[in-house]
């Protein structure tokens, strides 16, 4: 957010005319689905602050209303663009946040960021809740799928991606959420309380929202839970002092849904809704989404005297400066044509992307594959089920479910038509072979094993489905539910050879299932090329690339199993599980190798302030050229608080030509190595770190560094 004179100056000039009842107005938002339609109305009249969810030519006309109000303020209006403008059906669908992050590709990151901002803005709309910057380390939680993974580096660096991407054009305002500790609530269950102290928060939670604020981000959604039992509504420290003051952060606050009234109906933290309100104004919050108590009640204590007008005045004055850095008091305010939805242009850079966020998890050698087969069985849940593979926030999921036979309307592929198209002179048989959810009839996963009898190949396709990922549907098991494993050994049982694609939300424990397979392909939830992408990877059409961005859990009681914590006393292993992760963080193969010599750094001693550059030879050693993600990571020998046995602290992604040799540097900031100690000071502490760069954590080269 840049500060301009000029806009302040008008902003003060207008909170001077402006009533109270027009200022607590722009610190409201209103949604259709939950407010009854006489009080939509009644906001809509009177010029609320803030509409979402509402699409298209509804944005216009109230747009229109609020140009008759007295003080002409524009709405501004918000939407769940979570991965492309999804609720819209015709949009581009891209793949999910966390299975883009798999394409640890920060500049295609950004591309999908500004695709979606000129979608929302050409369908009349301002605002996108997104990304999500919560750490998705207890996979048990629902919403893993909307994270870009387990670890704070790169949820800030592809988080800051995906922001410049919507903000650069000034076509639409990024919301980073949700602020803070959300991903990490007791047991995985969704807006619990996250059990977290301030040296926690500053290590682990707060980094990618300092990094996002730093790449320009307007506004900040305040999450729905509690940190240590304070509700994050009225979180005045995290708030008011890190947020706004430590982090010079100058956007504005907007709450989650219904989280002022929550206060009182679901965390009994006030005993009226009036204090709820007053509470979370004071700490910080600049607008409140859906709490219909929020406006009369704001009002009623702002004349009171008991809420202070130099907070509306703070929060107001937030809210206008978005909306003028976004243009929308410009009569003239230039919209992209709504041809640009769905447009070449866009879908390319959805094919480019959905390509880089495959993960090839197992290959025997059968991928790719050497010649066009005959005949392929195309089986599983996955294999023809577009509401799974997108995954959730579209318009399937919200704002309302959307019927059974709602059809999107752009032209999207699951696998079973990506596999008739790419192999187009096969024979394609299909059958969906069990159900995720609920029994399976046994004649189901017959009929499946004699199609996969009767072909040369089969491509299973398994995972997870809608109604086991989202708010508050998160999992105690993470096993494969239904029949899938039973459908895995029968179809191994046929002596065919099995590639299996995973269309899921987060990972699974997938163990057995890989034993199963020939081949394991990682895709979570691909959007609208998924499937077409799929099959050009197993034809060979390009070199897969995808990197894990988080862990994969070997039984679910084994969660959380993120690459980055602290030294176990006794090795952190249980008695009946094997150590370790069943994929780590940065896994993924490729259809060639890469190897890492001369590791070599600008200098072998620092001190706070240096940059370095750390550089290293990569060979791809195989016949096919690749894209290798380089990742960095560092270990502090000792430091007077635990700190993580590795933790990434930068990464490179290289294009390399069978057979060549790439020299790649990597830019590090010693400063990266400061810890949180236990005064919550960030501080460097002299000493030896070990700098570790490689394909992924298995097979590290490592030069030492003192810092000093
Ligand atoms: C609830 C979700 O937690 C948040 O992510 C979303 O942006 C808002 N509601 C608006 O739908």
């Amino acid at each position: 957010m840049k500060i301009l004179k000029e806009t302040e100056n008008k902003i003060t000039e207008m909170l001077a005319e402006m009533t109270v009842e027009e200022k607590i107005g722009q610190m409201q938002q209103v949604s259709l689905e939950s407010f009854r339609p006489e009080v939509f109305e009644r906001f809509r009249k009177l010029g609320g602050g803030s509409f979402l969810h509402v699409l298209s030519d509804e944005a216009d006309k109230i747009r229109a209303e609020a140009a008759e109000t007295r003080m002409k303020i524009p709405p501004i209006f918000g939407i769940d663009a979570i991965h492309g403008h999804s609720l819209l059906n015709g949009a581009v669908i891209f793949p999910s946040q966390l299975a883009v992050a798999c394409s640890w590709n920060p500049e295609l990151i950004k591309e999908m960021g500004k695709v979606t901002a000129r979608e929302v803005n050409a369908d009349g709309l301002d605002w996108v809740f997104s990304p999500v910057l919560c750490i998705g380390r207890d996979t048990r939680w629902g919403r893993v799928d909307e994270t870009f993974g387990e670890d704070s580096y790169l949820v800030g660096e592809l988080g800051a991606a995906i922001v410049e991407g919507y903000e650069e054009d000034g076509l639409v305002a990024a919301c980073v959420k949700h602020y803070l500790g959300y991903g990490e609530a007791t047991g995985g269950r969704d807006s619990y309380d996250t059990e977290a102290s301030m040296r926690k928060i500053r290590e682990v939670f707060l980094p990618p929202f300092k990094r996002a604020v730093e790449a320009g981000a307007s506004t900040v959604m305040t999450a729905y839970g509690s940190i240590s039992g304070t509700p994050l509504t009225v979180h005045r420290k995290l708030l008011r002092e890190v947020l706004k003051e430590e982090l010079g952060f100058e956007g504005f606050v907007v709450t989650d849904w219904y989280n002022v009234g929550s206060l009182r109906t679901k965390q009994m933290a006030v005993e009226s809704y009036g204090d709820g309100v007053r509470l979370a104004i004071e700490a910080g919050n600049d607008m409140s989404m859906n709490s219909f108590q929020f406006y009369d009640s704001a009002i009623r204590q702002v004349k009171e005297g008991k809420i202070p007008m130099e907070y509306i005045d703070d929060a107001v004055r937030r809210i206008l400066r978005v909306k003028f850095a976004l243009g929308l008091f410009d009569e003239n305010k230039k919209r992209l044509p709504r041809s640009v939805i769905g447009s070449a242009e866009h879908i390319a850079v959805n094919h480019k992307l959905t390509r880089e966020s495959l993960v090839l998890l197992e290959n025997n050698g059968i991928l790719p594959l050497k010649e066009t087969p005959k005949k392929i069985a195309v089986i599983g849940p996955n294999a023809d089920n577009i509401r799974a593979q997108y995954g959730d926030w579209t318009f399937f999921s919200h704002p309302n479910a959307s019927p059974e036979d709602c059809k999107p309307k752009s032209d999207y592929y699951t696998i079973l038509r990506g596999i008739k198209t790419v192999f187009a002179d096969s024979e394609v048989v299909y059958a969906k072979g069990c159900n995720i959810m609920g029994e399976t009839e046994k004649s189901m996963l017959t009929e499946a094993e004699a199609l996969a009898e009767s072909a040369d190949i089969v491509i299973a396709v398994i995972g997870d489905c809608l109604a086991q990922n989202g708010e508050g549907k998160d999992r105690a098991n993470l096993e494969l539910s239904g029949a899938q494993n039973e459908l895995m050994r029968r179809l191994k049982k046929t002596g065919k050879p099995v590639i299996t694609v995973l269309v899921n939300g987060k990972p699974l424990c997938i163990g057995e299932a890989a034993k199963n397979s020939d081949a394991v392909i990682e895709m979570f939830n691909g959007g609208d090329l998924g499937g077409l992408c799929a099959a050009e990877l197993i034809a060979g059409r390009f070199n897969p690339s995808g990197k894990l961005p988080i862990s994969f859990p070997r039984a679910s009681a084994q969660i959380p199993c993120y690459y980055n914590q602290y030294n176990g006393w006794h090795g952190g292993k249980y008695m009946d599980v094997a150590e370790g992760s069943l994929y780590d963080f940065g896994y993924g193969l490729s259809f060639t190798n890469y190897e890492y010599s001369d590791i070599t750094l600008s200098s072998d001693t620092a001190r706070s302030g240096d940059m370095l550059t750390v550089s290293v030879d990569v060979t791809n050693t195989g016949d096919m050229d690749g894209y290798e993600t380089v990742q960095m990571y560092y270990n502090d020998r000792f430091s007077s608080v635990l700190t993580p046995t590795r933790q990434l602290c930068g990464f490179r992604k290289v294009f390399i030509r069978a057979g060549e040799t790439v020299r790649v540097e990597l830019p590090l900031a010693v400063d990266a190595f400061s810890l949180v100690n236990i005064d919550e000071k960030t501080v460097l502490e002299a000493g030896i770190f070990d700098i570790m760069v490689g394909g992924h954590l298995g097979a590290l080269k490592t030069a030492e560094l003192s810092v000093v």
